[in-house]
C-alpha cells in the first residue's frame, strides 16, 4: 500500500471522513492528498511523488509554497514571541497598506477566516440599514454560515425558475427560516436583478455577490450587469458588498472592484490577502465601519483575530503583490497556460473550454458556449472533469475537485514560462492515456 492511501486509511480512523475540512477530499481520486513538503509551484505527496500545483492551497499561496519573504516575516513575529490576543505596530501598518491598496477601503477589522469576514459584514450591513434581508446570487460562494448556503450547489434539476432559484440549501442541519431572509437571482441577469429590486428593494440591507465568480471556474459579469448593480443598491439605500475573498490580488493589487472600476461599501479578503496563513480581513466605507463596537454597537471580535503572525505574513506578501513586474508576470503566465489548455483540447478534439482571469481559471467539459452563471456551469460534464483531473493527477499535475458544480483552478507566482510547458507537456500525455474506450473524453463531435 502506498504511504499515501495508508495515511488516508489511518486518519478515518480518528478523524471524522478522515479530513479536517469536508472539501478536502479530492473525489477524482477517492481520497484526501497528503503532501510532504512543497516549494514554488511544486508539491511532493508522502510517496516522493512531485505534482505541479494548479490548486495553490485553493488560491491562499498566491506566491507560491514556501515564499522565503513570508517565511522570514513569519520566523521574526515568532522570535518576538508572538503575543496573540493583543494588538502591536504591525496591525496599523497593515491596515494602511490595505486601505492604500484596495479602493473601498476606509477603515478595515482583521479575522480569521472567509467565513467569518462574510458573516460580520452581513450583520453590519443589517445594523447599519435597520433591514435584516439580502440579495445573493445563485451560486455564489460566501462561505460555511447558515445565511450565505442556500443556492450554493442547487442540482440541476432542482433550480427552479429563473424568476425565483431555489433556495436549496447547501447542507442539512440549516436553520431554513433563513432562507425568507435570502432573495436569490442568477448572476449576470440584470432583467432579473432590476425585477428583485422593484420587489425586494426596500427591504434589502446588502447585495452581497462575488465581483468576478471564480467559485464557478472564472465567471466575469458583464458591464451592464455591474453597473446595474452599483446603481440599483444607491438608489434603494442597499449596501453593496464584494466577497473578493478568491478574487483580491488575482487580477491586480486593487482586486476586482479596481478591475471592473465599481467601488462597493463593503468587502472581504481573505486567501492570498494572508500569504497561505489563515488571515481575512473586511473592510470599506468609515461610516458604515464605525457602527463597530467599540465606538458603535454592532459586536465583532475574536481570540485570534489579527493573529501577529498571521498580520507579519499578509505584510510580506502584500508587498511582494506590490513588487513592479508582479502582475506582468501573472498575465504572462496566464496567457500561456489558459491559451495553452485551450490549443491543448483542441489537438485532442476534446469538448471542452477554459475560462480565465488573472491567476485563476475553470475548465468546463462539454459547454458549447462560455458559462454566464451557475445555470450554465451546472451543465458541464462533471464526470468528464473527475477524469481529467485523475489523469492529470496520475502525470504530475494537481487539481483540487471541491465536489461542486465547476471547480476553480489556479498557479502562483512562482510559476515560470518553463513550468508552464512542462503543465502542457504533463497533461498532452494525461489525455492521451484517456485514448481507452471507457474513460476517454467526450470529443467536440460527441
Ligand atoms: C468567495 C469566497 N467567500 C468566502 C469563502 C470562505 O472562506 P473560508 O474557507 O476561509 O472560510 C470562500 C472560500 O472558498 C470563497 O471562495
Amino acid at each position: 500500500m502506498s504511504r499515501v492511501a495508508e495515511q488516508y486509511r489511518r486518519a478515518c480512523q480518528s478523524l471524522a471522513g478522515g479530513v479536517s475540512s469536508s472539501t478536502r477530499l479530492n473525489r477524482a481520486v477517492g481520497h484526501a492528498m497528503y503532501f510532504d513538503r512543497a516549494a514554488g509551484c511544486r508539491l511532493w505527496d508522502l510517496d516522493d511523488r512531485e505534482y505541479i500545483d494548479l490548486c495553490t492551497s485553493h488560491g491562499a499561496t498566491l506566491l507560491g509554497h514556501g515564499d522565503v519573504r513570508v517565511r522570514q516575516a513569519v520566523e521574526r513575529a515568532l522570535a518576538r514571541g508572538a503575543a496573540c490576543s493583543y494588538e502591536n505596530e504591525q496591525h496599523a501598518e497593515l491596515a494602511e497598506l490595505l486601505c492604500d491598496v484596495i479602493p473601498c477601503f476606509e477603515r478595515v477589522r482583521f479575522t480569521g477566516s472567509g467565513t467569518e469576514a462574510t458573516m460580520h459584514c452581513i450583520r453590519l450591513a443589517r445594523a447599519f440599514t435597520g433591514r435584516t434581508k439580502l440579495l445573493k446570487f445563485e451560486g455564489n460562494f460566501h462561505g460555511y454560515h447558515d445565511q450565505v448556503m442556500f443556492a450554493i450547489g442547487t442540482p440541476a434539476d432542482q433550480l427552479g425558475p429563473d424568476e425565483r432559484p431555489n433556495p436549496f440549501p447547501g447542507s442539512t442541519g440549516m436553520v431554513q427560516a433563513l432562507a425568507d431572509q435570502v432573495v436569490l437571482v442568477p448572476y449576470n441577469r440584470v432583467d432579473l436583478l432590476e425585477q428583485a429590486f422593484a420587489e425586494h428593494g426596500h427591504e434589502l440591507a446588502a447585495v452581497i455577490g462575488e465581483p468576478v465568480y471564480y467559485n464557478a471556474g472564472c465567471i466575469i459579469p458583464s458591464e451592464e450587469f455591474v453597473s446595474a448593480l452599483r446603481e440599483l443598491t444607491v438608489q434603494n439605500g442597499v449596501l453593496l458588498i464584494f466577497d473578493e475573498v478568491l478574487s483580491a490580488f488575482r487580477m491586480g493589487l486593487g482586486g476586482a472592484q479596481e478591475y471592473l472600476a465599481v467601488m462597493p461599501d463593503l468587502c472581504t479578503l481573505g486567501k492570498a490577502v494572508g500569504g497561505g496563513y489563515p488571515l481575512s480581513v473586511f473592510g470599506g466605507r468609515k461610516d458604515i465601519m464605525d457602527r463597530l463596537m467599540p465606538i458603535g454597537d454592532c459586536q465583532h471580535s475574536g481570540t485570534y483575530n489579527g493573529h501577529p503572525v498571521v498580520v507579519a505574513a499578509a505584510l510580506a506578501a502584500i508587498n511582494a503583490y506590490r513588487q513592479p513586474g508582479f502582475y506582468d508576470h501573472i498575465h504572462a503566465v496566464a496567457g500561456l497556460l489558459h491559451d495553452g489548455l485551450t490549443a491543448l483540447f483542441a489537438k485532442h478534439g476534446v469538448a471542452a473550454h477554459v475560462q480565465g482571469l488573472g491567476a485563476r481559471f475553470g475548465i468546463y467539459f462539454g459547454l458549447k458556449g462560455p458559462a454566464r452563471n451557475y445555470r450554465d456551469a451546472v451543465q458541464h460534464q462533471r464526470e468528464q472533469m473527475l477524469r481529467f483531473i485523475k489523469a492529470a493527477i496520475g502525470h504530475g499535475v494537481y487539481f483540487h475537485d471541491y465536489g461542486g458544480a465547476a471547480c476553480h483552478h489556479g498557479f502562483c507566482a512562482a510559476m515560470t514560462v518553463d513550468d508552464v510547458h512542462e503543465v502542457l507537456r504533463r497533461l498532452d500525455l494525461a489525455i492521451q492515456s484517456l485514448r481507452g474506450a471507457k474513460s476517454r473524453l467526450t470529443t467536440e463531435t460527441q
